[in-house]
């Protein structure tokens, strides 16, 4: 078995952020299988809960969701790995605030509306069509955020200037948050 490499995620100012990426036609070869892999593994030694491939300079409609509790995210629930290819989704009609960061813009939180459901047709990575799945609070959020990523565009763009803090001040509030509700 091949070992996954561990890829460079590129930062704001790179132009493939900002490109929309293309649809992925071949999945079951080896070259898309192993970068998936490669994702996966990219995607868990950052603490990320989602990547997507514009983030490893690649233009392909292709995203992990991997949502777990950790330093950067203290409050995500768990969701085992999901890749996710050539998505459509349906945004619900409520929406929410709440914070984001993204790997591509370290040390930068904002606060982003998003719809709080949404419904998701996609491809899981053996090539079979998963129809219509319903996702709500910080996964439907996560994937609002990976599926802008294929769309060239980043969480700074739909985030008020005003909200931004940086991450170190963003752990101080949750810690603060924490104690409160202790
Ligand atoms: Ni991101």
């Amino acid at each position: 078995m091949r070992t996954p490499q561990l890829l460079e995620i590129i930062e704001l100012g790179n132009p493939l952020l900002r490109s929309v990426a293309n649809w992925v036609t071949n999945i079951k070869d080896p070259s898309t299988q192993e970068l998936i892999d490669d994702m996966l593994f990219t995607c868990e030694k950052a603490d990320g809960m989602g990547m997507a491939a514009p983030q490893i300079g690649r233009s392909l409609r292709i995203f992990i969701v991997a949502s777990k509790p950790n330093s950067r995210y203290p409050h995500a629930p768990f969701m085992e790995p999901t890749v996710i290819i050539n998505p459509e989704i349906r945004l619900g009609m409520e929406v929410e605030a709440d914070y984001e960061g993204c790997l591509s813009i370290p040390g930068l939180r904002g606060i982003v509306i998003r719809a709080k459901s949404l419904r998701m047709s996609y491809h899981d990575r053996s090539g079979t069509c998963q129809l219509d799945r319903a996702y709500d609070g910080f996964i439907a959020r996560v994937i609002q955020h990976e599926f802008d990523h294929l769309q060239g565009i980043v969480f700074t763009d739909r985030a008020n200037v005003n909200s931004f803090i940086t991450n170190k001040e963003y752990q101080r509030m949750m810690a603060e948050e924490c104690e409160k509700i202790k």
